[in-house]
């Protein structure tokens, strides 16, 4: 009786010990790295002296609003051409818009370049409406197998359907786009990891 307590102190601890190191392990995997000259030089010539400029003029400080606000429009509209072009993103002749009309759903199919090896035909998908997707972002997607942000999702229909190189982080086209597909988010709740409707519908059918 003594003994098999002691045993499972002794698990318990090594149990504890073992969540600890391994959590600690998963931190450790990101190695933050100092800035690079560059970057320093960066810092203090383009964002601190925007800043700076900003923060030591009153009317710099007065027009900020103004400027935030041509700038956000300037993003979401560009977005939205993005979304609506034919060209601009693929290299199939779709445009996000062909599978996503108005952000709403077309209630189809897309079907893929590939195909299934278990049924030998092209893997067929249904399309989720766009409107309060990116509330839904960032959540687990199992083509990455991994939680993904919206602007990642938009690079998977990139590739998946529209033949094209994904957009680089960096680019202005990769933040246009992610800037208009959340403003179809815009006034919804937001629900971080939420399963498309349409999805949980297939879902209960299946069961
Ligand atoms: C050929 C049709 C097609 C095109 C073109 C297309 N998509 Fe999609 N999109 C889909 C399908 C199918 C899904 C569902 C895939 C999934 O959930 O894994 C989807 C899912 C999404 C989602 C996630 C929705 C959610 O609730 O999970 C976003 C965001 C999205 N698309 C944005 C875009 C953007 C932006 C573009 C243009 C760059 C685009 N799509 C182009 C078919 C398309």
């Amino acid at each position: 009786m003594n003994a098999q307590r002691v045993l499972t102190t002794v698990l318990g601890i090594a149990l504890v010990f073992a969540v600890v190191v391994v959590g600690n392990l998963a931190a450790q995997d990101h190695d933050p790295k100092p800035l690079t000259k560059e970057q320093k030089q960066m810092m203090k010539n383009k964002a601190m002296k925007n800043m700076d400029r900003f923060m030591s003029s009153k009317q710099a400080m007065m027009k900020l609003p103004e400027h935030l606000k041509e700038t956000q429009e300037e993003y979401i509209e560009y977005g939205e051409k993005l979304f609506n072009s034919k060209d601009a993103l693929s290299t199939n002749g779709q445009a996000c818009t062909s599978c996503h009309p108005g952000g709403g759903t077309t209630g189809g199919e897309a079907e893929t370049p590939m195909k299934s090896e278990l049924t030998g035909k092209p893997y067929k998908l249904p399309i989720p409406t766009l409107v309060g997707a990116a509330a839904t972002f960032p959540k687990y997607k199992v083509p990455n197998d991994a939680v993904i942000t919206v602007g990642d999702m938009a690079n998977n229909c990139v590739m998946m359907f529209m033949a094209a190189q994904p957009l680089d982080h960096k680019s202005k086209e990769f933040k246009a786009l992610s800037a208009y597909v959340t403003t179809l988010s815009n006034d919804d709740k937001v629900s971080v990891g939420e399963v498309p409707e349409m999805m949980k519908k297939m879902m209960g059918k299946k069961n």
